[in-house]
Protein backbone atom coordinates (compact mmCIF):
# COMPACT_ATOMS: atom_id res chain seq x y z
CA UNK A 1 0.00 0.00 0.00
CA UNK A 2 1.40 3.32 -1.16
CA UNK A 3 1.29 6.17 2.26
CA UNK A 4 1.89 9.86 1.95
CA UNK A 5 4.34 11.29 4.45
CA UNK A 6 4.28 14.49 5.64
CA UNK A 7 7.55 15.45 6.68
CA UNK A 8 10.58 18.12 6.20
CA UNK A 9 13.15 16.02 4.53
CA UNK A 10 13.85 12.11 4.01
CA UNK A 11 17.72 12.87 3.18
CA UNK A 12 17.50 13.86 7.02
CA UNK A 13 17.37 10.28 7.85
CA UNK A 14 20.38 8.90 8.57
CA UNK A 15 21.22 10.98 12.08
CA UNK A 16 17.61 10.28 13.06
CA UNK A 17 18.28 6.78 12.51
CA UNK A 18 21.15 6.97 15.09
CA UNK A 19 19.45 9.05 17.43
CA UNK A 20 17.01 5.88 17.29
CA UNK A 21 19.31 3.35 17.35
CA UNK A 22 21.16 5.14 20.18
CA UNK A 23 17.83 5.04 22.77
CA UNK A 24 16.70 1.59 21.76
CA UNK A 25 20.16 0.32 23.45
CA UNK A 26 19.13 2.19 26.96
CA UNK A 27 15.28 0.83 26.90
CA UNK A 28 16.04 -2.39 28.25
CA UNK A 29 12.15 -2.70 29.64
CA UNK A 30 10.38 -1.67 26.06
CA UNK A 31 13.28 -4.21 24.66
CA UNK A 32 12.35 -6.76 27.11
CA UNK A 33 8.33 -5.98 26.46
CA UNK A 34 9.10 -6.34 22.28
CA UNK A 35 11.00 -9.80 23.24
CA UNK A 36 8.45 -11.09 25.53
CA UNK A 37 5.48 -10.74 22.86
CA UNK A 38 7.47 -10.99 19.67
CA UNK A 39 5.72 -14.12 18.82
CA UNK A 40 2.04 -13.67 20.08
CA UNK A 41 1.96 -9.93 17.95
CA UNK A 42 -1.05 -8.87 20.21
CA UNK A 43 -1.06 -5.81 18.21
CA UNK A 44 -1.81 -7.92 14.70
CA UNK A 45 -4.02 -6.64 12.12
CA UNK A 46 -4.37 -3.28 14.70
CA UNK A 47 -4.01 0.24 13.30
CA UNK A 48 -2.68 2.99 16.40
CA UNK A 49 -2.97 6.61 15.70
CA UNK A 50 -0.22 8.45 18.17
CA UNK A 51 0.06 11.91 19.15
CA UNK A 52 3.02 12.07 20.46
CA UNK A 53 6.40 14.42 20.84
CA UNK A 54 8.30 13.16 18.25
CA UNK A 55 11.95 12.46 18.85
CA UNK A 56 14.08 9.40 19.36
CA UNK A 57 12.54 7.34 21.83
CA UNK A 58 8.75 8.02 21.35
CA UNK A 59 10.12 6.62 17.50
CA UNK A 60 11.11 3.86 19.26
CA UNK A 61 8.06 2.90 20.84
CA UNK A 62 6.63 3.36 17.75
CA UNK A 63 8.91 0.71 16.11
CA UNK A 64 8.10 -1.40 18.81
CA UNK A 65 4.42 -1.35 18.29
CA UNK A 66 5.04 -2.05 14.22
CA UNK A 67 7.07 -5.01 15.29
CA UNK A 68 4.25 -6.27 17.90
CA UNK A 69 2.12 -6.37 14.35
CA UNK A 70 0.37 -2.71 14.18
CA UNK A 71 0.41 -0.50 11.43
CA UNK A 72 1.19 2.73 12.93
CA UNK A 73 0.55 6.37 11.94
CA UNK A 74 1.71 9.22 13.93
CA UNK A 75 2.04 13.23 14.43
CA UNK A 76 3.84 15.64 16.63
CA UNK A 77 2.30 16.51 20.01
CA UNK A 78 3.65 20.20 19.48
CA UNK A 79 4.54 22.14 16.62
CA UNK A 80 8.10 22.87 18.22
CA UNK A 81 9.16 19.10 19.24
CA UNK A 82 9.33 16.93 16.07
CA UNK A 83 12.79 16.47 15.29
CA UNK A 84 13.20 16.08 11.51
CA UNK A 85 15.57 13.55 11.12
CA UNK A 86 14.16 11.02 13.46
CA UNK A 87 10.73 12.18 11.40
CA UNK A 88 12.71 10.76 8.32
CA UNK A 89 14.14 7.75 9.92
CA UNK A 90 10.68 6.82 10.96
CA UNK A 91 9.10 6.71 7.41
CA UNK A 92 11.78 4.84 6.66
CA UNK A 93 11.11 2.12 8.68
CA UNK A 94 7.88 1.76 7.56
CA UNK A 95 5.78 3.90 10.33
CA UNK A 96 3.42 6.52 8.47
CA UNK A 97 4.34 9.96 9.94
CA UNK A 98 2.95 13.71 9.48
CA UNK A 99 4.81 16.33 11.62
CA UNK A 100 7.60 18.03 10.78
CA UNK A 101 9.95 21.47 13.25
CA UNK A 102 7.94 24.63 13.23
CA UNK A 103 4.21 23.46 11.95
CA UNK A 104 2.24 26.37 11.68
CA UNK A 105 -0.88 25.87 13.97
CA UNK A 106 -3.32 24.75 10.88
CA UNK A 107 -0.36 22.74 9.94
CA UNK A 108 -0.62 21.33 12.98
CA UNK A 109 -3.61 20.80 13.27
CA UNK A 110 -4.01 19.19 9.54
CA UNK A 111 -1.19 16.56 10.56
CA UNK A 112 -3.39 15.65 13.71
CA UNK A 113 -6.40 15.07 11.18
CA UNK A 114 -3.66 13.08 8.49
CA UNK A 115 -3.13 10.24 11.52
CA UNK A 116 -7.06 9.57 12.06
CA UNK A 117 -7.22 8.71 8.43
CA UNK A 118 -6.19 5.50 8.71
CA UNK A 119 -9.19 4.85 10.91
CA UNK A 120 -7.13 3.51 14.37
CA UNK A 121 -8.49 1.07 16.53
CA UNK A 122 -6.15 2.48 19.12
CA UNK A 123 -4.64 5.92 19.88
CA UNK A 124 -2.47 7.31 21.84
CA UNK A 125 -2.33 10.83 22.74
CA UNK A 126 -0.33 13.59 24.67
CA UNK A 127 -2.33 16.50 25.83
CA UNK A 128 -5.62 15.25 24.30
CA UNK A 129 -5.85 16.48 21.02
CA UNK A 130 -6.31 13.58 19.23
CA UNK A 131 -9.71 12.57 21.97
CA UNK A 132 -10.57 16.16 20.85
CA UNK A 133 -11.03 15.66 17.36
CA UNK A 134 -11.92 11.88 17.66
CA UNK A 135 -15.16 13.68 19.27
CA UNK A 136 -15.80 16.38 16.93
CA UNK A 137 -18.49 16.18 14.24
CA UNK A 138 -15.45 15.65 11.73
CA UNK A 139 -14.71 12.10 13.21
CA UNK A 140 -17.74 10.46 13.86
CA UNK A 141 -17.93 7.35 11.47
CA UNK A 142 -13.75 7.18 12.92
CA UNK A 143 -14.32 7.24 16.22
CA UNK A 144 -16.98 4.27 16.09
CA UNK A 145 -13.61 2.17 15.10
CA UNK A 146 -11.63 2.83 17.99
CA UNK A 147 -11.60 0.08 20.77
CA UNK A 148 -9.51 2.93 23.34
CA UNK A 149 -6.55 4.58 23.88
CA UNK A 150 -3.68 5.97 26.47
CA UNK A 151 -3.36 9.42 27.31
CA UNK A 152 0.53 10.59 28.36
CA UNK A 153 0.14 13.33 30.25
CA UNK A 154 -1.61 15.50 32.96
CA UNK A 155 -3.48 18.27 30.66
CA UNK A 156 -4.71 15.47 28.86
CA UNK A 157 -5.65 13.55 31.91
CA UNK A 158 -7.14 16.87 32.92
CA UNK A 159 -9.56 17.26 29.91
CA UNK A 160 -10.27 13.65 29.54
CA UNK A 161 -12.25 13.73 33.07
CA UNK A 162 -13.97 17.21 32.14
CA UNK A 163 -15.26 14.88 28.77
CA UNK A 164 -16.07 12.06 30.92
CA UNK A 165 -17.87 14.11 33.42
CA UNK A 166 -19.74 15.64 30.53
CA UNK A 167 -20.56 11.82 29.73
CA UNK A 168 -19.33 12.25 26.04
CA UNK A 169 -16.39 10.01 26.51
CA UNK A 170 -17.09 7.49 23.79
CA UNK A 171 -14.40 4.99 24.20
CA UNK A 172 -12.06 3.86 27.26
CA UNK A 173 -9.37 5.64 27.92
CA UNK A 174 -6.14 4.48 29.97
CA UNK A 175 -4.38 7.07 32.24
CA UNK A 176 -0.80 6.52 31.64
CA UNK A 177 -0.15 9.61 33.17
CA UNK A 178 -1.34 8.25 36.60
CA UNK A 179 0.36 5.12 36.94
CA UNK A 180 3.43 5.36 39.71
CA UNK A 181 5.86 4.53 37.15
CA UNK A 182 5.01 7.04 35.17
CA UNK A 183 4.73 10.69 37.22
CA UNK A 184 7.03 9.79 40.32
CA UNK A 185 9.97 9.11 37.13
CA UNK A 186 9.09 10.88 34.21
CA UNK A 187 6.98 13.84 35.56
CA UNK A 188 9.17 14.70 38.48
CA UNK A 189 13.26 12.92 37.41
CA UNK A 190 12.14 12.99 33.40
CA UNK A 191 11.06 17.27 33.51
CA UNK A 192 13.53 17.44 36.58
CA UNK A 193 16.84 16.96 34.51
CA UNK A 194 15.24 17.73 30.85
CA UNK A 195 13.95 21.19 32.00
CA UNK A 196 17.36 22.22 32.88
CA UNK A 197 19.22 20.70 30.28
CA UNK A 198 16.81 22.76 27.76
CA UNK A 199 17.65 26.34 29.42
CA UNK A 200 21.35 25.58 29.62
CA UNK A 201 21.92 24.47 26.50
CA UNK A 202 19.79 27.16 25.56
CA UNK A 203 20.98 30.20 27.30
CA UNK A 204 25.19 28.83 28.65
CA UNK A 205 23.90 30.93 31.52
CA UNK A 206 25.20 29.95 35.06
CA UNK A 207 22.55 29.16 37.12
CA UNK A 208 24.57 28.94 40.87
CA UNK A 209 23.71 32.03 42.84
CA UNK A 210 20.66 33.03 40.56
CA UNK A 211 16.91 32.85 41.73
CA UNK A 212 14.71 30.64 40.23
CA UNK A 213 11.45 31.30 40.76
CA UNK A 214 9.08 28.11 39.94
CA UNK A 215 5.22 28.43 39.51
CA UNK A 216 3.73 24.79 40.27
CA UNK A 217 4.86 22.76 42.51
CA UNK A 218 3.18 19.42 41.70
CA UNK A 219 5.12 16.15 40.08
CA UNK A 220 6.65 18.36 37.42
CA UNK A 221 7.51 21.13 39.28
CA UNK A 222 9.01 18.98 42.64
CA UNK A 223 11.40 18.22 39.91
CA UNK A 224 12.06 21.22 38.20
CA UNK A 225 12.53 23.12 41.99
CA UNK A 226 15.27 19.84 43.19
CA UNK A 227 17.47 20.02 40.06
CA UNK A 228 17.44 23.67 40.29
CA UNK A 229 18.59 23.51 44.78
CA UNK A 230 20.95 20.95 43.08
CA UNK A 231 22.59 23.46 40.66
CA UNK A 232 23.14 25.93 43.59
CA UNK A 233 19.55 28.39 42.78
CA UNK A 234 17.88 29.81 45.29
CA UNK A 235 14.02 28.58 44.75
CA UNK A 236 10.62 30.29 45.12
CA UNK A 237 7.68 28.42 44.68
CA UNK A 238 4.47 29.91 43.64
CA UNK A 239 1.64 27.92 44.50
CA UNK A 240 -2.22 27.52 44.41
CA UNK A 241 -3.08 24.87 46.29
CA UNK A 242 -2.13 25.18 50.12
CA UNK A 243 -1.22 21.69 50.46
CA UNK A 244 1.64 21.71 47.96
CA UNK A 245 2.78 25.32 49.49
CA UNK A 246 3.54 23.43 52.82
CA UNK A 247 5.31 21.17 51.20
CA UNK A 248 7.22 23.09 49.27
CA UNK A 249 7.96 25.13 52.56
CA UNK A 250 8.86 21.74 54.48
CA UNK A 251 10.90 21.12 51.43
CA UNK A 252 13.15 23.83 52.04
CA UNK A 253 11.88 26.17 49.49
CA UNK A 254 10.75 30.04 49.89
CA UNK A 255 6.81 30.26 49.46
CA UNK A 256 4.83 33.49 47.33
CA UNK A 257 2.57 34.86 45.32
CA UNK A 258 3.84 35.20 41.85
CA UNK A 259 3.44 39.16 42.40
CA UNK A 260 6.09 38.90 45.37
CA UNK A 261 8.55 36.69 43.30
CA UNK A 262 8.61 38.43 39.81
CA UNK A 263 10.93 41.31 41.19
CA UNK A 264 13.05 38.65 42.50
CA UNK A 265 13.70 36.04 40.21
CA UNK A 266 16.52 35.20 37.18
CA UNK A 267 14.38 32.48 35.89
CA UNK A 268 10.85 32.20 35.93
CA UNK A 269 9.80 28.32 34.86
CA UNK A 270 5.76 27.42 34.74
CA UNK A 271 4.38 24.15 34.86
CA UNK A 272 1.45 24.41 36.44
CA UNK A 273 -1.04 22.99 33.88
CA UNK A 274 -2.84 26.18 33.90
CA UNK A 275 -3.07 29.52 31.87
CA UNK A 276 -1.78 33.32 32.29
CA UNK A 277 0.54 32.20 35.59
CA UNK A 278 2.74 34.97 34.32
CA UNK A 279 0.74 37.74 33.07
CA UNK A 280 1.21 41.95 32.41
CA UNK A 281 1.69 42.77 35.91
CA UNK A 282 4.63 40.15 36.30
CA UNK A 283 6.06 40.96 33.70
CA UNK A 284 6.39 44.87 34.54
CA UNK A 285 7.99 44.20 37.89
CA UNK A 286 10.70 41.71 36.86
CA UNK A 287 14.39 42.14 36.56
CA UNK A 288 15.93 43.19 33.41
CA UNK A 289 17.14 40.25 31.81
CA UNK A 290 14.99 37.84 33.97
CA UNK A 291 14.80 34.53 31.38
CA UNK A 292 10.77 33.27 30.98
CA UNK A 293 10.61 29.49 29.98
CA UNK A 294 7.56 26.83 30.14
CA UNK A 295 7.67 23.55 30.72
CA UNK A 296 3.85 22.76 30.74
CA UNK A 297 1.79 20.98 28.18
CA UNK A 298 0.60 24.16 26.46
CA UNK A 299 1.71 27.38 25.76
CA UNK A 300 -0.72 29.70 27.63
CA UNK A 301 1.62 30.10 30.76
CA UNK A 302 3.41 32.38 30.49
CA UNK A 303 0.59 35.04 28.44
CA UNK A 304 2.87 35.44 25.39
CA UNK A 305 0.22 38.49 23.85
CA UNK A 306 0.72 40.24 27.63
CA UNK A 307 4.29 40.39 26.55
CA UNK A 308 3.77 41.43 23.30
CA UNK A 309 1.75 44.61 23.94
CA UNK A 310 4.01 45.67 26.87
CA UNK A 311 7.03 45.40 24.14
CA UNK A 312 8.33 48.01 22.25
CA UNK A 313 10.47 45.56 19.87
CA UNK A 314 11.04 42.10 20.12
CA UNK A 315 13.82 39.80 18.11
CA UNK A 316 15.64 36.50 17.97
CA UNK A 317 18.92 36.56 19.65
CA UNK A 318 20.08 33.12 19.69
CA UNK A 319 18.06 29.91 18.67
CA UNK A 320 15.33 29.83 20.63
CA UNK A 321 15.72 32.83 22.74
CA UNK A 322 13.41 35.98 22.22
CA UNK A 323 14.41 39.66 23.41
CA UNK A 324 11.40 41.62 24.35
CA UNK A 325 12.45 45.13 24.88
CA UNK A 326 9.76 46.52 27.22
CA UNK A 327 8.60 50.37 27.47
CA UNK A 328 9.91 50.54 30.88
CA UNK A 329 13.19 49.99 29.19
CA UNK A 330 13.81 46.42 30.56
CA UNK A 331 14.63 43.53 28.30
CA UNK A 332 12.71 39.79 28.86
CA UNK A 333 13.93 36.84 27.32
CA UNK A 334 11.28 34.24 26.55
CA UNK A 335 12.79 30.53 25.60
CA UNK A 336 11.30 28.16 23.02
CA UNK A 337 7.90 30.96 22.51
CA UNK A 338 6.84 29.45 25.70
CA UNK A 339 6.68 26.18 24.52
CA UNK A 340 8.15 22.93 26.99
CA UNK A 341 11.26 24.29 26.46
CA UNK A 342 12.42 20.67 27.65
CA UNK A 343 11.00 19.24 24.06
CA UNK A 344 11.20 22.93 21.88
CA UNK A 345 14.90 23.40 22.84
CA UNK A 346 16.64 20.28 24.12
CA UNK A 347 15.90 16.63 23.70
CA UNK A 348 13.02 15.86 26.30
CA UNK A 349 13.36 13.59 29.10
CA UNK A 350 16.62 11.09 29.28
CA UNK A 351 15.95 7.48 27.84
CA UNK A 352 15.77 5.58 30.83
CA UNK A 353 12.45 7.58 32.26
CA UNK A 354 10.33 7.25 28.53
CA UNK A 355 11.61 3.83 28.57
CA UNK A 356 9.54 3.06 31.79
CA UNK A 357 6.59 5.65 30.40
CA UNK A 358 6.89 3.89 26.86
CA UNK A 359 6.44 0.83 28.45
CA UNK A 360 3.08 1.59 30.35
CA UNK A 361 1.78 3.12 27.20
CA UNK A 362 2.34 -0.65 24.97
CA UNK A 363 1.50 -3.10 28.11
CA UNK A 364 -2.15 -0.61 28.52
CA UNK A 365 -2.56 -0.83 24.73
CA UNK A 366 -2.24 -4.83 24.67
CA UNK A 367 -4.62 -4.60 28.01
CA UNK A 368 -7.63 -3.02 26.35
CA UNK A 369 -7.48 -5.66 23.15
CA UNK A 370 -7.27 -8.42 25.80
CA UNK A 371 -10.05 -6.67 27.61
CA UNK A 372 -12.87 -5.96 25.38
CA UNK A 373 -16.10 -4.04 26.24
CA UNK A 374 -14.49 -1.64 29.18
CA UNK A 375 -16.44 1.27 29.95
CA UNK A 376 -16.26 4.42 28.32
CA UNK A 377 -14.40 6.28 31.11
CA UNK A 378 -11.13 7.34 32.42
CA UNK A 379 -9.25 3.76 33.48
CA UNK A 380 -6.66 3.70 35.52
CA UNK A 381 -3.33 1.49 34.52
CA UNK A 382 -4.20 -1.92 36.73
CA UNK A 383 -1.51 -2.56 39.34
CA UNK A 384 -0.79 -5.75 37.87
CA UNK A 385 1.20 -3.58 34.75
CA UNK A 386 2.58 -1.08 37.16
CA UNK A 387 4.28 -3.30 39.32
CA UNK A 388 5.42 -5.22 35.95
CA UNK A 389 7.44 -2.69 34.82
CA UNK A 390 8.83 -1.63 37.95
CA UNK A 391 10.16 -5.10 38.01
CA UNK A 392 11.45 -4.96 34.90
CA UNK A 393 13.35 -2.20 35.30
CA UNK A 394 15.01 -3.35 39.10
CA UNK A 395 15.55 -6.45 36.90
CA UNK A 396 17.58 -4.25 34.05
CA UNK A 397 19.31 -2.68 36.82
CA UNK A 398 20.34 -5.73 38.53
CA UNK A 399 18.73 -4.94 41.51
CA UNK A 400 16.52 -7.66 43.81
CA UNK A 401 14.32 -7.16 46.50
CA UNK A 402 12.59 -9.00 49.48
CA UNK A 403 9.70 -10.81 49.19
CA UNK A 404 6.92 -11.36 52.14
CA UNK A 405 6.72 -14.29 54.02
CA UNK A 406 3.40 -15.96 54.46
CA UNK A 407 3.28 -15.01 57.95
CA UNK A 408 4.04 -11.22 57.31
CA UNK A 409 1.55 -11.46 54.81
CA UNK A 410 -1.02 -12.91 57.43
CA UNK A 411 0.17 -9.76 60.04
CA UNK A 412 -0.24 -7.26 57.24
CA UNK A 413 -4.15 -8.29 56.45
CA UNK A 414 -4.90 -8.74 60.61
CA UNK A 415 -6.80 -6.14 62.66
CA UNK A 416 -6.91 -8.35 65.88
CA UNK A 417 -3.42 -8.60 67.13
P1 LIG B 1 0.28 18.44 38.82
O1 LIG B 1 -1.19 18.48 38.78
O2 LIG B 1 0.98 17.38 39.62
O3 LIG B 1 0.86 19.85 39.29
C1 LIG B 1 0.42 21.09 38.85
C2 LIG B 1 0.58 22.06 40.02
O4 LIG B 1 0.37 23.37 39.56
C3 LIG B 1 -0.45 21.79 41.13
O5 LIG B 1 0.22 21.63 42.36
C4 LIG B 1 -1.36 23.01 41.10
O6 LIG B 1 -1.84 23.36 42.37
C5 LIG B 1 -0.41 24.06 40.55
N1 LIG B 1 -1.08 25.18 39.89
C6 LIG B 1 -2.18 25.15 39.10
N2 LIG B 1 -2.48 26.39 38.68
C7 LIG B 1 -1.56 27.21 39.20
C8 LIG B 1 -1.35 28.62 39.13
N3 LIG B 1 -2.15 29.40 38.42
N4 LIG B 1 -0.29 29.15 39.80
C9 LIG B 1 0.53 28.36 40.55
N5 LIG B 1 0.37 27.02 40.64
C10 LIG B 1 -0.66 26.47 39.98
O7 LIG B 1 0.74 18.36 37.28
P2 LIG B 1 2.17 17.93 36.69
O8 LIG B 1 2.15 16.47 36.43
O9 LIG B 1 3.24 18.54 37.49
O10 LIG B 1 2.07 18.62 35.24
C11 LIG B 1 2.08 20.02 35.07
C12 LIG B 1 2.07 20.36 33.59
O11 LIG B 1 3.24 19.84 32.96
C13 LIG B 1 0.90 19.75 32.81
O12 LIG B 1 0.54 20.63 31.78
C14 LIG B 1 1.51 18.49 32.22
O13 LIG B 1 0.79 18.01 31.12
C15 LIG B 1 2.88 18.98 31.88
N6 LIG B 1 3.93 17.98 31.74
C16 LIG B 1 5.05 18.40 31.08
C17 LIG B 1 6.10 17.53 30.91
C18 LIG B 1 7.29 17.98 30.15
O14 LIG B 1 8.00 17.14 29.62
N7 LIG B 1 7.56 19.28 30.08
C19 LIG B 1 6.08 16.15 31.45
C20 LIG B 1 4.88 15.84 32.19
C21 LIG B 1 3.85 16.74 32.34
Amino acid sequence: MMVENSIKDIALAESGHKKIDWAAESMDILNQIKKDYSEQKPLKNKKIAICLHLEAKTAYMAIVLKQLGARVAICGSNPLSTQDDVAAALVEKGVEVHSWYGASQTEYHQNLEKVLKIKPDLIIDDGGDLVQLLHSADFIDIKKNVIGGAEETTTGINRLKALAREEKLEFPMMAVNDAFCKYLFDNRYGTGQSVWDGIIRTTNLVIAGKTVVVAGYGWCGKGVALRAKGLGARVIICEIDPVKACEAWMDGFQVMPMEEAAVKGDFFITVTGCKDVINKKHFLKMKDGAVLANAGHFDVEINKIDLKNISLSEKIVRQNIKQFQLENGRDLYLLAEGRLVNLAAADGHPVEIMDMSFSLQVLSLIYLIENPGMENRVHPVPEIIDKKVAFLKLEALGISIDELTEEQQQYLNKWNF
